[in-house]
């Protein structure tokens, strides 16, 4: 059982209508030439558009119900004989295939909990690039305003969901461990009848000069941060963290 099969049921519903990354991923696989490869590809919010453009596109994820969504999702659609899945770990997979753009939107990468985890991610899509490929991701930024605390609640109406008349509210508590720079978060789901679902992730945030330096550690090149989708500089009060690094070229 991985983490997100229990966020599963409730992914597209939270977040199937973020789109404010949509054209900053669709922009770079435009450029490339050759397939794709999406790292927490989740239920295929980013990865069905890239097929949508006529891409090849592999989906790795490694929860089994996000990844039954995803072919949901593309059941039936243009884009189906276009995205091939395997359920894997973004730390560990091997494949024969080699990409010439890797992506990781939505701040999957801060799944990876340990300095070997990230690493361990880092080295393995080194691999799977082609020379001069490019690796993009974003995180979130830890601001001090958030990370001040050890411990707080939060709620999202349903009014903020994809379906705002579905009558799902969802509580959320977080909690802080500074030292590790670790957020545990607990998402309690409401149904309209009261039942309650709770599902438990964990993020490690990153600070910029910090993925930077993973980054180089693991020989990216041309190292690039963005504070935003549009590319604006980079900018610590905006929140995230938009990166884009290459491959050596032989
Ligand atoms: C925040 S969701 C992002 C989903 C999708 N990329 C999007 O933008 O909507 C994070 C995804 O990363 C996956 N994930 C977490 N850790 C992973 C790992 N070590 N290897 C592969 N996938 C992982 C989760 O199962 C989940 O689907």
């Amino acid at each position: 059982m991985q983490i997100y099969d229990c966020f599963a049921p409730f992914y597209d519903l939270e977040y199937g209508h973020k789109d404010d990354d949509i054209d900053f991923y669709l922009d770079l696989a435009e450029k490339v030439k050759g397939p794709v490869l999406e790292l927490g590809y989740g239920t295929g919010r980013i990865g069905q558009l890239v097929a949508g453009l006529g891409k090849d596109v592999l989906g790795i994820d490694n929860s089994v119900e996000m990844l039954k969504i995803a072919r949901q999702n593309i059941s039936g659609t243009k884009e189906e004989g276009k995205i091939r899945f395997y359920c894997g770990d973004m730390r560990y997979f091997a494949l024969k295939q080699k990409f010439s753009l890797i992506i990781i939107p939505f701040r999957s990468f801060l799944h990876n909990l340990t300095l070997s985890d990230q690493s361990a991610a880092l080295n393995s899509i080194k691999k799977h690039l082609i020379p001069g490929g490019i690796l993009a991701l974003d995180i979130f930024v830890p601001i001090y305003s958030v990370i001040s605390r050890l411990e707080w609640d939060d709620e999202i109406t349903p009014d903020e969901l994809a379906e705002s008349d579905c009558q799902i509210s969802i509580k959320v508590h977080v909690t802080h461990e500074p030292e590790n720079q670790i957020l545990n978060i607990s998402n309690t789901y409401i149904g309209q009848n009261g039942s309650k679902t709770v599902c438990t992730m964990r993020y490690r945030y990153i600070f910029r000069y910090e993925m930077e330096a993973l980054l180089q550690a693991a020989g990216f090149q041309d190292i690039q941060v963005w504070g935003g989708f549009d590319r604006q500089p980079y900018n610590f009060s905006s929140g995230i963290a938009v990166f884009t690094a290459k491959n050596e070229k032989n």
